[in-house]
């Protein structure tokens, strides 16, 4: 399949948010996963994975995704206007809600955002609280939208906090760890979802399985 860019915005510094649509057959999705794509720098096929960061919609899908000034592939992703393609290969990942859903955690650092704002888009009845960790108040991707979500739906809570946090800010600060283990308090009947790069997993899932969570009820996607 082809996948063309309908149009991109800023969304921080470095971090823009992309509206595809997929061309060349039927595409169906779970939210939490993500699309492999593919594309050709000098002789060598690059195919990177992104979460899908959007609720299904057709053939259309959005994604969120951080510049990485050296990186082999999203330079070339950022370089995309509106009508350029890229080869999708298609849509893979098992980081979705487990059913039924119970009262969750949902811990994201930086881009690790995207596969919560496809799981939020639908309401659910448990209660959800999101930790969202990054270091400058700009790089609070959608902060608009999870403020509105927590004053509009009473069964969900959003904890953002800072690491690097300006003389304005009066909210949570440090990495997210602490506010994660704040939020499970003595529960261990809830499950937590953990997306963002690999150091930030693996140190959350270390933290929570000393604290006696059940690893079964952490479920995690690593981005490198
Ligand atoms: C299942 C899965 C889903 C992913 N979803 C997303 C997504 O929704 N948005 C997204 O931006 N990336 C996502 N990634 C990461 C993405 O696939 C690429 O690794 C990333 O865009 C860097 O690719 P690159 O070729 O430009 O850099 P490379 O040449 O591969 O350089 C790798 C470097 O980039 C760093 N890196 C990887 N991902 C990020 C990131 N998101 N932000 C900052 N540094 C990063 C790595 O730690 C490493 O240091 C996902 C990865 C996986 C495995
Ligand atoms: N988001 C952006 O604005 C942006 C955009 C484009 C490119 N980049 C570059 O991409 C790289 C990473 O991007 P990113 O900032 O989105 O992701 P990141 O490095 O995962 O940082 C996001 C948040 O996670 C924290 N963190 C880092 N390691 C952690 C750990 N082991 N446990 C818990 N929290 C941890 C960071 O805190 P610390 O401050 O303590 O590290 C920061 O608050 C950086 O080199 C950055 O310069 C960033």
């Amino acid at each position: 399949m082809i996948a063309r860019l309908l149009e991109s915005r800023e969304l921080a510094p470095g971090s823009r948010h992309f509206v595809f649509e997929a061309e060349g057959g039927e595409f169906h999705y779970q939210p939490g996963q993500f699309v492999s794509l593919v594309t050709k720098v000098g002789d060598d096929e690059i195919t990177r994975a992104y979460s899908i960061a959007a609720a299904p919609d057709g053939n259309r899908f959005a994604l969120c995704a951080n510049l990485v000034p050296d990186g082999r592939f999203s330079p070339s992703l950022f370089a995309m206007e509106a009508g350029d393609t890229l080869q999708l290969k298609g849509v893979l990942g098992t980081f979705v809600l487990r059913q039924p859903p119970v009262d969750s955690i949902l811990v994201a650092t930086g881009t690790g955002i995207a596969p919560f704002r496809a799981m939020l888009a639908e309401k659910h009845a448990p209660q959800f609280t999101l930790i969202f960790g990054v270091r400058h108040e700009s790089s609070l991707l959608y902060d608009d939208e999870w403020r509105k979500l927590a004053a509009t739906r009473p069964n969900f809570d959003y904890r953002p906090t800072l690491t690097r946090p300006g003389s304005n800010w009066t909210g949570r600060t440090g990495r997210v760890h602490e506010h994660v283990l704040e939020a499970v308090g003595d529960r261990r009947d809830i499950d937590i979802y953990i997306c963002g790069l690999r150091e930030m997993v693996d140190e959350l899932r270390a933290r929570l399985k000393a604290l006696g969570m059940d690893r079964k009820r952490i479920i995690y996607e690593r981005y490198d």
